[in-house]
């Protein structure tokens, strides 16, 4: 069963308050998804795999380390993971942005695709969905198909806030992915929205209703 990683740094968990405050704007909501991003890019390439080389310092020859395992890329789901991409590029400058867009079919409900864009070496790479709201897992688990369908061996989840429904519904359709969060909500309302959560993360970031 793939594992939920919880990233409680304090730094992480201080701004996620502020992202959920309602009296946060459009402009002070950017920013500071922006830099969990980047924490949470910090905190989910712990795992790097790293060689060792040797350098010659002004002083001396040294074995030091290097990166050395797959090569990476962040999937955003349109819109709101967009909001995600540029902090964790701060930290992956080398990383392929692929893109992922999804709309719900207004009578089934499902998502359906309506943009893809993929690196060419597919099979190669290390994936990271991100979407700043994990809710019911339907676009999430559409956008882990549409990889795997094209060839993606190794995929991960990032998320800032996740509702327990949406962490199930993942590990039921995708077993072996892990999942990333910084926070882990009590539930969906009604409306689809996670409780407390922050509300609409795309209107939040965009400015828009
Ligand atoms: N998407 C959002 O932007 N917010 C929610 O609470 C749930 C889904």
């Amino acid at each position: 069963m793939g594992k939920v990683y919880v990233f409680d740094h304090p730094l992480i968990q201080h701004k996620l308050s502020y992202i959920r405050d309602i009296n946060t704007g459009t402009k002070e909501f950017r920013e500071l998804v922006d830099e969990v991003a980047t924490l949470m890019a910090f905190e989910i390439t712990r795992d790097l795999q790293t060689e060792e080389i040797e350098i010659q310092t002004p002083v001396t020859k040294t074995k030091t380390k290097v990166l050395s395992g797959k090569k990476m890329a962040i999937v955003p789901i349109l819109r709101a993971g967009l909001g995600m991409v540029d902090g964790m590029l701060k930290l992956i400058p080398a990383a392929k942005v692929a893109h992922i867009g999804l709309y719900r079919d207004p009578e089934t409900l499902q998502p359906v695709e309506y943009y893809a864009k993929f690196p060419a070496d597919i099979e190669e790479r290390e994936f990271i969905i991100v979407d700043p709201m994990l809710a019911t897992g339907g676009s999430a688990i559409e956008a882990m198909n549409s990889l795997k369908k094209r060839g993606a061996k190794n995929i991960r989840f990032m998320c800032l806030i996740a509702a327990p429904e949406g962490v199930k519904a993942i590990q039921e359709a995708h077993p072996e992915i892990d999942i990333y969060i910084a926070a882990l909500d009590e539930k969906l309302n009604d409306h689809g929205y996670i409780v407390p959560g922050l509300g609409d993360a795309g209107d939040r970031l965009f400015g828009t209703k």
